[in-house]
């Protein structure tokens, strides 16, 4: 049984139904928020505002102080680790990512592991401070991104819509291809290792492409490598519970739940709420799965999904949240409300 005094997220994982349920949202620390936009102008560019451990602890800790969210999740992103491993990187205004497209073994090999941990070093710094400066009922959240996603933005040099140079590549030469996700999954793995070592309680995969690919090509691509995270995890960090978010994966969520062995599953928005309850629930802790639009629109509607997310989900283990993050555009005081509907339930 779990002491009381345990934090509700770990309390939740561990399996057990809460009257309340613990709630945390998928980028809560982003452009919404005006404190947030005036520290970011502060740094030259995202990648060095990522490795400041002042701004991204002020930043991480922002949204705690307006909303008393159960988690915090460390400021970072999936991008760090293409960098760390000797891809040019870049975060463009206004056009997202931009990177040096990595599509044949010879670009394969101009990657590197070597001092990667080194590289990361202000990134385990901030993780320090926030496990030093978060109130004693929230819990950390450490993530990356999952190889297959991470993988996406290496191969196509930025955001794609079809994902077609990673796709052919995948199915033309999968031995060539499989080289840069068992890459992705070592350095994952020491990287996430290395963020509980310094303080993450929980850890979070985010699979946001899984659902582009075809069933076969899923299991090979999404639950394969993030199986193997978990498991290396498991080994290195035994007791620290892994949530996997293979964003758009319908009916093959429950597969990644059965073969990846995490202690809790994020739901994309599309996810059927009874569903979830019904097939999901009774394997692992769920999390989600409010749509980021309705939190921006806000109002009945919004107020109305929310209801029907406690009511279903609120009866078996269950973290609230979104079905992805949070928009630039999207009021703070709808954020409040949803909140404060959650803090009725107890
Ligand atoms: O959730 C949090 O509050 C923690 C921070 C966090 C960020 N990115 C900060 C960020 C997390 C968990 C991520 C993960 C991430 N990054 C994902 C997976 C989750 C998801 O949202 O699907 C992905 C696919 C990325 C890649 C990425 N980072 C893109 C495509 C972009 C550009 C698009 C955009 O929103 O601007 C980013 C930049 C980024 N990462 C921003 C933030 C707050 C905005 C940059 C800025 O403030 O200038």
């Amino acid at each position: 049984m779990s002491k009381p005094s345990k934090k509700l997220m770990l309390r939740a994982l561990d399996g057990e139904t809460l009257a309340r349920p613990p709630f945390w949202f998928m980028r809560q620390a982003g452009r919404y928020l005006e404190e947030y936009r005036k520290v970011r102008k502060t740094a030259p560019n995202f990648l060095s505002f990522c490795h400041s451990p002042d701004l991204a602890t002020e930043v991480t800790l922002q949204p705690l102080r307006r909303y008393g969210f159960d988690a915090a999740i460390l400021f970072s992103d999936i991008l760090v680790i293409p960098d760390a491993l000797g891809q040019k990187v870049e975060f463009r205004e206004g056009e997202g990512p931009v990177l040096e497209p990595v599509r044949s073994s010879d670009d394969l090999g101009r990657l590197s592991m070597d001092g990667l941990i080194d590289r990361m070093a202000p990134i385990f710094e901030t993780v320090r401070r926030l496990s030093r400066d978060i109130p004693e009922t929230t819990a950390l959240i450490g993530f990356a991104g999952s190889p297959w996603t991470v993988a996406t933005y290496m191969v196509e040099g930025g955001g794609s819509k079809d994902y077609q140079a990673t796709r052919t590549w995948a199915y033309a030469d999968p031995e060539a291809f499989g080289r840069l996700i068992d890459l992705l999954v070592d350095a994952t793995s020491a990287y996430l290792v290395e963020q509980v070592r310094n303080g993450a309680e929980i850890i979070q995969l985010f699979d946001t492409w899984a659902g582009v690919l075809p069933e076969a090509e899923f299991r090979r691509w999404v639950i394969d490598p993030n199986a193997r995270i978990v498991a290396n995890l498991r080994s290195a960090c035994p007791g620290v519970p892994v949530i996997g978010f293979p964003r758009g994966a319908g009916l093959l969520y429950e597969d990644f739940v059965r073969e990846t062995g995490v202690d809790g599953v994020s739901l994309d928005a599309t996810v059927p709420t009874q569903w979830a309850s019904d097939v999901l629930q009774p394997l692992c802790t769920v999390q989600g799965n409010l749509d980021n639009i309705l939190l921006l629109a806000g109002g009945p509607a919004m107020e109305h999904a929310v209801t029907r997310i406690l009511d279903v989900l609120g009866r078996g283990p269950f973290i609230f949240n979104l079905g992805h993050g949070i928009l630039p555009p999207t009021p703070p005081e709808n954020v409040a409300r949803v909140v404060e509907m959650i803090m009725e339930r107890g």
